[in-house]
Order: structure tokens, then C-alpha cells, then sequence
């Protein structure tokens, strides 16, 4: 049932909810998912049917318009995104300036952060003209921001973007091209990579969304609010769960020990060890994006003529996981990050950079949910109640006293 917070505070009272694990922090038209069933809908629309059949900046477009856009409209989007991509100078020379084997993730959010002091004309949050050109500037920024992440790693210039190609296609190039060569990208590659930002582009009230709904409660700036949402993204229990299977698969792969004892660590909670790319806390049944995923590795996989090894490790875990107690008691099933890293590894991603592909997939959630949130009155800044458990009153001691 829902509890009117409303109620509670005429009375007086104050729920305790760890996790949130049953608070509501918002109403939201954006996303709907059914943890029992394994559905999920952006705006009414399955899951499965956009991964198959629109692209990335679409979604992107449905999530935070509410609508598919018509030809005419989703051409301007496209074209409006592309001619944003190029980034300043001077904010190529900013991110260059990280050290180069830090964490890319750290470099994102960062860098997500610096955007608002390149472009302060964006900065209203009350304004729709300018909401929409933050949006716009984020969607196209954030894609040669993730691509220059991957080319100060391996020591490469950053490249301009081509204006003719498409968002991901031009991704690719942007990330793998060698300067002044053509560079024809995989179609295989391009659909697959299409898919798999379209399946990571919302998920409701995560931890790294709600962490955008938070700060941008205060009324900070979207950049602000995104680049928090990164950060939070980046745990090993969120977003980073996806570089952890991979290495994770890597370590057994490398181990002298089977799948078997592993499995057993996992059970005992030796050492608290997990099986990464398991578990949510809302699907309780199979994650419908794993679902895609997993046709999805097999496909690219072998397009590739990349027959990866981890991928039969992932299997095998898989396999024992769907019919052993421990997992099947808990509902732990495998979620989206289970074999995106295998896919990502194939395409020529190292391991640091697949949550960095996460958060350019998540983008337009996370723009579409701080919209909604500004835009909706019952919006409040976010503050938690607790309850003090600590020290009643004392008198100061002075320190030769302690
Ligand atoms: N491996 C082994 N045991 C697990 C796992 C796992 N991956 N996940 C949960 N459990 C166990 C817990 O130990 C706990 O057992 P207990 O009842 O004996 O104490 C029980 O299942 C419930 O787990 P909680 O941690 O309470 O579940 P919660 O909803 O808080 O956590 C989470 C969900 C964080 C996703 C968890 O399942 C996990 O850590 N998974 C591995 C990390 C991961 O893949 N994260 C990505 C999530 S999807 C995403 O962010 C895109």
C-alpha cells in the first residue's frame, strides 16, 4: 500500500527504510518496470521492441519528450545533437590533463562537471529553452568526452566529429580510427553497441538516478546533478558491476580453481565475494535486458570471429546459478550487466571503459528524470529524516581532562 507522507507527519512519525527498499521518492510517467514479470517500458513502450527496432538518440527523444518523434522532428534532434559534438579547446586540454592510466570514470564525471563552466549561457534550470540546449549539449558532449576517455588511455588525439555519420557510428570512429585513415565501422558492431545504450538509457529510481534527482532537488544545474549521477554510477554495485564480471571472469579464467569452487565462495560469502552481474534489487526474475544481452554476445561474438572463452565461463555460472537453492531462494538472476562486458571487450573495449559506456547509455534518463522532477510541483529538496542513535547531551572537556 502507499502511505501518504503527509499522514505520517501530522503524527508526528518517521519511517526507517535502509536502501529505501519500500519509499516512493517521486511519481514518475518515464519508465515503468515490473520486477516479477521482467517488464520494462520506457513511456509505454516494451523494452524488447525498441531495442529492436528504433536507435539511441530516439529513445533518447522518447524518454525525455514522452513521444517518438515524428521524421521531421527526430531529424532535427539528430542533426541539433550532431552539431554539438565538437568540444572546446581549451576543454580537450582540461581532460588531457588527468592522469592518463586514472580511472575513466573519474575523467567523466569530472569533465560532465567542467561542461557548465564552458557553457554558462545552459545554466537556468527553470527555462525551457535552455533546459533543452543543456540536454542537447550533454547527449552530443558526453559522446566525445566517452570517446577521448578511450584515446588518452591508448595515447591518441582526440578526433573531430564527422557531421554525416550517425551517433554511434561515429562513436566508434571517434574512438577506434587511426588520424587520417578511413575507418569503416562494423555494422554488427553498430547495431549491437546501438542496443545496448538504448537498453541502458533509464532504469527509474536507481541509485545514480536518484542521486540525480537529489542534487538537482537543490536546484543545482543539470550538469552538476549528471555529473553526481556518474559518480554514483561508478560502484562496483551499480554501474561498475559490468568492468567487475569481466574481472571477475578473468580471474577464474586465470585461477587454478573451476567454476564449481567458485560457486562455493560465492555460497560460504567467503570474503564477502559475489557473483558480479547477478542480483536487483527490483527483477526478481530474469532482467528482460539481460534477456537481449545475452542473444546479443552471442551474436556479436561470433559475427566477430571473436569466440571468447569468458563467454563459456559466464555460461557455465549461469547454469549452475539457475538451478542451485542459494540463488534460486534469493532470485538472483543475471541482470544487464552480466555479458555486456564480454560484448564490449569484443568490440575492442578495455575493461575501465565499460562503465563509462553505461553512463553515455544512461545519459537520457537521467536528463529526462531531472526534467520531470523540475518541472513536477509536488518536487521538494530531498532530505531524509534519521534517527539519532549517538550521545545525550554532554559538557565540553577540556583536552587535559580526556
Ligand atoms: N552474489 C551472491 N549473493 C548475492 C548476490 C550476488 N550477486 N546478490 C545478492 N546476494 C545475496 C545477499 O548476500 C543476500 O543474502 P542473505 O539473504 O543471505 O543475506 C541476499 O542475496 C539479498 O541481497 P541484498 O544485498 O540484500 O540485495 P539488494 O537488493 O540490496 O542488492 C544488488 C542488489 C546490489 C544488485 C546485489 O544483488 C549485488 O550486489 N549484485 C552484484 C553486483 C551487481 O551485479 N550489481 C549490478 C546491479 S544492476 C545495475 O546496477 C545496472
Amino acid at each position: 500500500g502507499i502511505v501518504v507522507s503527509s499522514l505520517l507527519r501530522e503524527t508526528g512519525m518517521v519511517t526507517v527504510d535502509p536502501g529505501f527498499m519500500n519509499t516512493a521518492s517521486c511519481e514518475s510517467e518515464i519508465t515503468y518496470i515490473d520486477g516479477d514479470a521482467g517488464i520494462l517500458r520506457y513511456r509505454g513502450y516494451p523494452i524488447d521492441q525498441l531495442a529492436e527496432k528504433s536507435t539511441f538518440l530516439e529513445v533518447a527523444y522518447l524518454l525525455i519528450h514522452g513521444e517518438l518523434p515524428s521524421k521531421s522532428e527526430g531529424e532535427a534532434f539528430v542533426e541539433r545533437v550532431n552539431r554539438h559534438t565538437l568540444v572546446h579547446e581549451d576543454f580537450r586540454t582540461f581532460m588531457g590533463t588527468f592522469p592518463r592510466n586514472g580511472h575513466p570514470m573519474a575523467v567523466m564525471s569530472s569533465a560532465i562537471n567542467a561542461l557548465s563552466t564552458f557553457y554558462p549561457e545552459s545554466l537556468d534550470p527553470f527555462d525551457d529553452e535552455t533546459i533543452e540546449l543543456a540536454t542537447v549539449l550533454l547527449l552530443a558532449k558526453s559522446r566525445t568526452i566517452t570517446s577521448y576517455l578511450h584515446r588518452r588511455r591508448v595515447g591518441e588525439p582526440l578526433l573531430y566529429p564527422d557531421y554525416s555519420r550517425g551517433y554511434v557510428d561515429d562513436f566508434l570512429r571517434m574512438t577506434f580510427a587511426v588520424p587520417y585513415q578511413q575507418y569503416d565501422s562494423d555494422p554488427t558492431v553498430v547495431d549491437a553497441l546501438d542496443k545496448l545504450l538504448i537498453l541502458h538509457a533509464d532504469h527509474e529510481q536507481n541509485c545514480s538516478t536518484s542521486t540525480v534527482r537529489i542534487v538537482g532537488s537543490s536546484h543545482a544545474n543539470l550538469y552538476a546533478s549528471v555529473a553526481a549521477g556518474i559518480n554514483a554510477l561508478s560502484g562496483p554495485l551499480h554501474g561498475g558491476a559490468n568492468e567487475s564480471v569481466l574481472k571477475m571472469l578473468q580471474s577464474i579464467q586465470s585461477s587454478d580453481y573451476d567454476v564449481d569452487t567458485f560457486m562455493a565462495k560465492v555460497k560460504d560469502k567467503e570474503d564477502g565475494v559475489r557473483l558480479m552481474g547477478f542480483g536487483h534489487r527490483v527483477y526478481k526474475n530474469y532482467d528482460p535486458r539481460a534477456a537481449i544481452v545475452k542473444k546479443s554476445a552471442d551474436a556479436v561474438l561470433s559475427t566477430l570471429g571473436k569466440r571468447d572463452e569468458l563467454l563459456d565461463i559466464a555460461l557455465q555460472l549461469e547454469e549452475i546459478a539457475l538451478n542451485d537453492d542459494y540463488f534460486i531462494e534469493r532470485k538472483l538472476y543475471p541482470n544487464v550487466d552480466f555479458y555486456t562486458g564480454l560484448i564490449y571487450k569484443a568490440m575492442g573495449f578495455e575493461p575501465a571503459m565499460f562503465t563509462p559506456l553505461f553512463a553515455l547509455g544512461r545519459m537520457p534518463g537521467w536528463i529526462a528524470q531531472w526534467r520531470e522532477m523540475m518541472k513536477d510541483p509536488q518536487t521538494k529538496i530531498g532530505r531524509p529524516r534519521q534517527i539519532y542513535t549517538g550521545a545525550t547531551e554532554r559538557p565540553y572537556v577540556p583536552v587535559d581532562e580526556r
